[in-house]
């Protein structure tokens, strides 16, 4: 179980101090799969960090199955099974894919067919993938692909990924939507799943989504994605105050 409480997170700018992210309470119970959404810049990808170890909170307690996170770094929490995938995952120059599925599985070599079987999650095929390097070569999708694959072979009990969407394919997609659901469906990990898409969001138990650093609203799929659409079709608070004005 993943239990925040009271977390914050704020920077000092311009001689003032801004909120990112504001006394956020929030408990995941095992097995569930959570989808936090809401506009760019509201705290999510912080929010995910956090629980990493990537970004410490100004602020707060993170517990994982009763046990104080809060100030233990990333390897300590990697340890305990939390795996985080970047929005914008980094490369790795002379790394090959199979070297990284190798590492994140623990594994002292993981064989094709189990590498295969993470790559075919994320819709990559085995055969032209292994031995490319993680490098510029590959195009956004692909690396951010692999890093999901990476996630998978890891076999963490929680794993984060934020917003796995970005840069790929519809195909692609389809795919790694189902491995969600299926991940899911098996029970044996937590998920908190960063993400703007309505097929991803319908997978969850509960959606959550967070605005200027705060858990706006938060219910089932079915009494947030009416909420979602009719946020983002209304009007835009810019272009009201003008239109009063004329
Ligand atoms: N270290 C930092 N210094 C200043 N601003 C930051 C820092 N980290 C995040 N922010 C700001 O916090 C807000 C939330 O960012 P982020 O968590 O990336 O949002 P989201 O993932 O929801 O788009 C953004 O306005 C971002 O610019
Ligand atoms: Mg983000």
């Amino acid at each position: 179980m993943l239990e925040l409480k009271h977390l914050s997170y704020a920077v000092h700018e311009d001689g003032g101090e801004l909120g990112i992210l504001n006394d956020i309470s929030l408990t995941v119970g095992d097995g569930r799969l959570v989808v936090f959404t809401g506009p760019n810049g509201g705290g999510k990808t912080t929010l995910a960090k956090s629980i990493m170890g990537l970004v410490k909170p100004t602020a707060g307690q993170i517990f994982w199955n009763g046990r104080d996170i809060t100030d233990l770094g990333i390897t300590e929490r990697a340890r305990l099974g939390i795996s985080y995938g970047f929005q914008q995952p980094p490369r790795f120059k002379g790394l090959t894919v199979r070297d990284l599925l190798t590492l994140a599985s623990g594994d002292e070599r993981l064989s094709k067919d189990r590498c295969c079987q993470y790559l075919t999650r994320v819709g990559l095929c085995a055969n032209d993938y292994l031995d490319r390097e993680v490098d510029a070569s590959l195009s956004g999708g692909e690396v951010k692909r692999i890093e999901i694959a990476s996630i998978l072979a890891r076999q963490g009990k929680l794993m984060i990924f934020d917003e796995p969407e970005a840069g790929i394919d519809l195909w692609s997609f389809a795919r790694l939507t189902e491995t969600f659901e299926q991940l899911h469906a098996a029970g044996g990990a937590t998920m908190i799943i960063i993400s703007h898409q309505e097929r991803i969001i319908s997978l969850a138990d509960e959606v959550i989504v967070v605005g200027e650093g705060r858990l706006r609203h938060r219910g089932t799929p079915a009494e947030i994605l009416p909420r979602i659409l009719a946020d983002t079709l209304g009007a835009c608070p810019v272009l009201t105050k003008e239109a009063m004005a004329q």
